[in-house]
Parts: C-alpha cells; sequence; structure tokens
C-alpha cells in the first residue's frame, strides 16, 4: 500500500490519453424508507439469518411511489456539481448509467439535464448493468482526456425496487435503490487522476440474469405481465461463479497493465452484489480487510450505485484519502465487466 499522497511528484502515466482527468466530486442519495430483512420475512419465505449468511444484506432503502430514477440522480448530481464548486452550466456531458430509466424514451439524461439545469450539456444512457459506473467513468473520462469538454457529470442511479418481483424470495432479497454521482474534470498537476481502464463483455452470458419483457422482442402484453416477466430473472449460481472469478481476473490484468500488485492498492471497491461475491474475489487476490469497503449491509445492490455508495462511505469513514490508490471493480448483466483504476484526488470539504 502507499505511504503518503504521490501526486505532485510527478504524473503517472494515463490509459486515457490526451490531458490528464480526474474525479473532482462525489455525491450519494439513497431515498428514505427502508426495507428490512425482518421486513421481507413478512412477504416472502426468507429470514433475517438466510439473507445475511448467503448475501450479507441487512437492510436496503426503496424509493416511494412516484419517484423515478432522475429523482434519485438529480439529489446526487446537484450535491456533486457543487462539491465541485461548480454551476450546473458548467458541465458539458451527461452520462447516466441505468437499467431502470425512468421510461424507455427520452433518455434519463435528458430527463436530469433538465432538472438541474445543465444547460450547456449533452449526454445520454449508458446500459451495463452493475457495471455502468464504471463504464459511465470511463466514457465521460474520454470526453474530458480529448478536451471537447472541461467537466463532465457521471451518473449511476438505478431504482431496482420497480423491477424486482417481491413474490420471488431468490432475487427480491437482493437488491435496493439509490444513486451515485461524480465530476470528471480535467486534472491540474496537484490533483488525482483516471490512470487506467478495462472493460469486457460477453453476450454468452445474457440469459443469467435479464428481464425478459417490456422490450422489442416481447413487448408488454397482459400475457407478459401475468408470466411475470417484466421482473429481474437470474440464475444466481451462475452470476456468482462469473462475478468471482471476473472480479479477480480482470483486477489481476489492469494492475500488472501498470506495474502493480494487488498489494499496492489503498483501496479495492468492487460491485456490491453479495459479501460473499467480494470476499472471495478479495481472497484469491490476496487482500486485506483494510484494503476493502463492504457496505451493502446497509443498501443491498443498487446495481449502478453500488460502486459510488463505496466510495462515500470510504470517503466519510477516512478510509479514502487524498493520493490514494483506489481500484473500481464490477461484474453485471450482459455479462459486463469493468474495472478503473484511480488515484484518488476528490476533495470534499463537508466530506472530509
Ligand atoms: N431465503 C431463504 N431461502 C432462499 C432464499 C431466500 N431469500 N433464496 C433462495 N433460497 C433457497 C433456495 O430456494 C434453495 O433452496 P433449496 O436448496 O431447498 O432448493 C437454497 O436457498 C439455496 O439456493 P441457491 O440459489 O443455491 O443459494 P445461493 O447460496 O447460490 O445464494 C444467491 C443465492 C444469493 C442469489 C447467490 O447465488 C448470489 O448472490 N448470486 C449472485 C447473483 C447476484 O448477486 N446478482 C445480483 C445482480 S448481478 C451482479 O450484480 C453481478
Amino acid at each position: 500500500m502507499t505511504d503518503a499522497p504521490r501526486m505532485g511528484q510527478g504524473r503517472e502515466r494515463s490509459r486515457f490519453g490526451g490531458r490528464p482527468t480526474t474525479i473532482r466530486s462525489l455525491a450519494t442519495y439513497v431515498p428514505p424508507h427502508v426495507l428490512t430483512n425482518a421486513d421481507l420475512a413478512t412477504m416472502v419465505d426468507t429470514s433475517d439469518e438466510w439473507i445475511l449468511q448467503r448475501v450479507g444484506i441487512r437492510e436496503r432503502h426503496i424509493a416511494d411511489a412516484g419517484v423515478a430514477t432522475s429523482d434519485l440522480a438529480k439529489e446526487a448530481a446537484s450535491k456533486a456539481i457543487e462539491r465541485a464548486g461548480l454551476m450546473p452550466d458548467d458541465i458539458g456531458f451527461v452520462v447516466v448509467g441505468t437499467v431502470t430509466p425512468d421510461m424507455f424514451f427520452p433518455s434519463t439524461a435528458c430527463l436530469l439535464q433538465e432538472k438541474i439545469g445543465a444547460h450547456h450539456a449533452w449526454g445520454f444512457d449508458l446500459s451495463a448493468a452493475c457495471s455502468a459506473f464504471t463504464y459511465a467513468l470511463t466514457t465521460a473520462s474520454q470526453f474530458v482526456a480529448s478536451g471537447a469538454h472541461d467537466h463532465a457529470l457521471v451518473v449511476g442511479a438505478d431504482v431496482m425496487s420497480r423491477i424486482i418481483d417481491y413474490k420471488d424470495r431468490s432475487t427480491c432479497v437482493l437488491f435496493g435503490d439509490g444513486a451515485g454521482a461524480c465530476v470528471v474534470s480535467a486534472a491540474g498537476p496537484d490533483d488525482g487522476a483516471l490512470l487506467d481502464f478495462e472493460h469486457e463483455i460477453d453476450g454468452s452470458g445474457g440469459p443469467a440474469l435479464c428481464m425478459p419483457a417490456g422490450g422489442s422482442l416481447r413487448p408488454a402484453s397482459h400475457d407478459s405481465v401475468d408470466e411475470r416477466q417484466h421482473f429481474v430473472k437470474q440464475d444466481g449460481r451462475a452470476v456468482f461463479k462469473f462475478a468471482v472469478r471476473k472480479t479477480e481476473e480482470i483486477a489481476r490484468r489492469i494492475l500488472a497493465r501498470n506495474g502493480l500488485t494487488p498489494a499496492d492498492l489503498d483501496l479495492f471497491v468492487s460491485h456490491q452484489a453479495n459479501r460473499r461475491i467480494i470476499e472471495a474475489a478479495a481472497d484469491k487476490l490476496k487482500l486485506t480487510t483494510e484494503q476493502v469497503i463492504i457496505n451493502i449491509d446497509r443498501f443491498g445492490n443498487t446495481t449502478a450505485a453500488t460502486i459510488p455508495l463505496a466510495l462515500n462511505d470510504a470517503i466519510c469513514t477516512g478510509r479514502l484519502k487524498r493520493g490514494h490508490l483506489v481500484l473500481l471493480a464490477s461484474v453485471g448483466a450482459g455479462f459486463t465487466v469493468g474495472a478503473v483504476l484511480v488515484r484518488w484526488g476528490a476533495l470534499a470539504k463537508d466530506q472530509e
């Protein structure tokens, strides 16, 4: 692990090309209503003990009726822009990672742009399920690195409760709602930096985790609703095995390319799908508990929002500081796989 910030001691090489980019601020939001394991045990045949042991979740936040992904995203995004010391009009590009857009179109990016008043921004939604935040971060960083924009807004937000079958105990205990946002900006000489990215997709994993109906293949019909096809379906064991294998693989690959080993990391921030997935991958990487952040117990799997929620917790508890070397890693439906290596630079006065 690094002992001291290495910023200002010569710029590390970045695979993003162009000018250096950095995460300038971070903010998150979860809706106030909490759904506990005890609450779920009144809805399906499950128990607090099973959920804690098999998945590691105690509670998750659930959006009230009428609250959409763009509403959660707005709370996180406005705060992130404020923490960056910017105005909404300073944002040139918005990317929203989500599998629960407010509606098919217009995009949630458009709805969010209007809600936060980012009048000079263009943008779009990005569909990569649980890898959406790492993919969105990489995408936004390219536009800043190229010089096209000075400031980009990256959002990971999902209202998973809208596509979860609360009669299916194998999935309904896993997910929660939440949003995270960060501002990616051109980096100054003493800032942190987005150093590298690595992403994969493997479409052969599609059937293992999907929402079968509601798209062009199987549009909504009385049958599709009666057959509960508008909810998340998953082969939990297949996803579990793939997630453990790929999390280790992609982490090793990106670290090796940068001449690093897992021991060099100050913080490993994995997508939070299951405590056992994170612990198994961390074990394979021989990471210490001090290097790994796990907060799935309080939020469940919030899909695109887990990584910013974990980063936020790490900042608030003093585990993530300026100068730290951080690896973000994700595996999601598709399958999608992602990793982003970051020299942390965000300073948020009301977070530290
Ligand atoms: N409460 C009580 N019992 C349950 C529950 C529940 N909520 N859910 C399943 N069970 C039962 C099953 O019915 C089964 O019973 P049986 O043996 O009588 O048939 C038993 O528990 C074991 O079921 P498994 O599916 O084998 O349980 P497993 O240990 O694999 O855990 C889980 C299931 C938690 C879904 C796990 O496979 C997992 O985490 N998979 C990863 C998938 C994931 O996290 N996806 C999230 C989105 S994708 C992503 O983010 C990467």
